[in-house]
């Protein structure tokens, strides 16, 4: 999302007549869009801040953007004295107005809004690839799962019109685009908030689904409360989405996901995975697991790791918790040692390996649809793309197939990409 973002702001930026640097050292504005989900996230960006205010860039025009602005707010100045102006997740389209204001008085400027209420300029971003990009759906989060800080810094959820999206899309597909990944917090709630729209997200992926020239849809991320039969009959049906989900289950136990206010038991979440493999027997499923949550015990904690291996993820994120200002859980002791939270997150580090490794080895043989996004850096001959499962695959291969779907079939692996042969273009 703060990809996204970013590239919405680099757009407004372009059309004021300003060009992108790559150089921080010639940049005359430095914009710093910032994520808040773990302390490590926030830590990156002060130690970065706190270099620059110590040098000569510190005359450059610097803006805080993103989660950052919204859980810090002024705070930031005082901190960092350098700093030009901040401004919120919900107040990107008032990016132009801030800096001329900056500019004109030399003085600071703060918008933090805590709804997001203006409709951003999505088909003017300066997109960073030609092929594949995502599309916002809804901005926001209603959960509030008592860890996390996005409810606070990126506010309630708010759809986007659905006729907005389409003629975005259908704009991205002329321009090119081959796979387009749409983008939420919780894309399942897509539409609950307008409910005289009448679109639900399955509505909306069917309606994607016929756009002349679709050829790959994602989408991320989703809360598993949400994943319905609809959905999943979707993802089973439709030709242009892929069979690929990401459906974080968090943690293990049910008193911790009670805890978290993750509202689903893990009996429920393993019905949604069995229905899901029933009703689309190839889909494969991401997820993001916490460990460390406050109060976890060990026993729980194995809970975490058996169902784990029980269900086999095609891919999986995993995080020590972290805790975060504002949040329910701040009010909870962060009782877990850092000691044994990294002993937690290596177990299901190396169990996950042990996943991939067996996966990787099922899939040799079998063929895949490869969209082709570049050649490889150590060689040119060699190229490099994803499955619809998002498997990272290295063919040989020239730069004229950049950009086109092959299929290609497997015969080994190197660490975490699989190698093959191309077999045949995709009509
Ligand atoms: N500590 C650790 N991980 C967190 N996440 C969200 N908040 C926290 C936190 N306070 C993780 C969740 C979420 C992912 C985007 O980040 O697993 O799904
Ligand atoms: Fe955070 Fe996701 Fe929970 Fe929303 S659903 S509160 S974004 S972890």
């Amino acid at each position: 999302m703060n990809e996204n973002d970013t590239e919405v702001m680099a757009g407004m930026l372009e059309r004021r007549g300003l060009t992108r640097s790559y150089d921080e050292e010639r940049a005359d504005v430095l914009i710093f869009n910032t994520c808040s989900i773990r302390d490590h996230a926030e830590r990156k960006v002060m130690g970065k801040l706190g270099l620059i205010g110590r040098s000569k860039r510190r005359n450059a025009i610097i803006g805080v953007t993103g989660c950052m602005a919204n859980a810090k707010k002024e705070s930031l100045f005082r901190k960092l004295p350098h700093v030009d102006f901040v401004l919120g997740t919900s107040n990107i389209h008032e990016l132009d107005t801030v800096l001329d204001q900056v500019i004109a008085g030399g003085q600071t400027a703060i918008r933090t809004d805590t709804r997001f209420t203006h409709e951003l300029d999505y088909i003017g971003a300066s997109r960073d690839s030609k092929l594949k990009t995502s599309v916002s759906i809804i901005r926001g989060c209603d959960k509030y799962c008592t860890y996390c800080v996005v409810p606070y810094t990126r506010g309630p959820e708010v759809s986007r019109n659905p006729d907005d999206i389409v003629e975005e899309c259908r704009q991205l597909i002329d321009q090119g685009y081959k796979e387009l990944t749409l983008l939420g917090q919780n894309v399942n709630s897509y539409g609950n908030d307008q409910k005289d729209w009448g679109c639900h997200f399955h509505d909306l992926l069917y309606r994607l689904d016929k756009l002349p020239g679709m050829e790959r849809i994602r989408f991320m991320t989703s809360h598993p409360v949400d994943i319905t039969r609809e959905l999943m009959e979707a993802v089973g049906s439709l030709d242009s989405l892929c069979e690929f989900v990401h459906f974080p289950l968090q943690a293990g136990a049910d008193r911790v996901l009670k805890k978290m206010h993750r509202i689903y038991t893990v009996d429920e979440y393993l019905e949604k995975v069995a229905t899901f493999r029933e009703l689309v027997p190839n889909v494969c499923l991401g997820t993001d697991i916490i460990v460390g949550f406050p109060t976890e015990t060990d026993a729980e904690f194995e809970e975490t790791y058996r169902l784990m291996k029980e269900i086999e993820f095609s891919c999986a994120f995993l995080f020590e918790y972290s805790p975060r200002n504002g949040t329910p859980a701040m009010r909870w002791r962060d009782d877990v040692s850092e000691e044994v939270k990294n002993e937690r997150l290596q177990r299901l580090l190396s169990l996950q390996e042990e996943i991939y490794a067996k996966q990787r080895q099922q899939m040799l043989g079998t063929e895949v649809e490869v969209l082709v996004e570049r050649t490889t850096s150590r060689d040119p001959k060699y190229i490099k793309g994803r499955t619809r499962c998002w498997k990272s695959v290295v063919f040989e291969g020239a730069e004229d197939l950049v950009g086109t779907f092959q299929q290609v079939k497997l015969h080994g692996y190197s660490h975490q990409t699989l190698l093959g042969d191309r077999v045949a273009s995709r009509s």
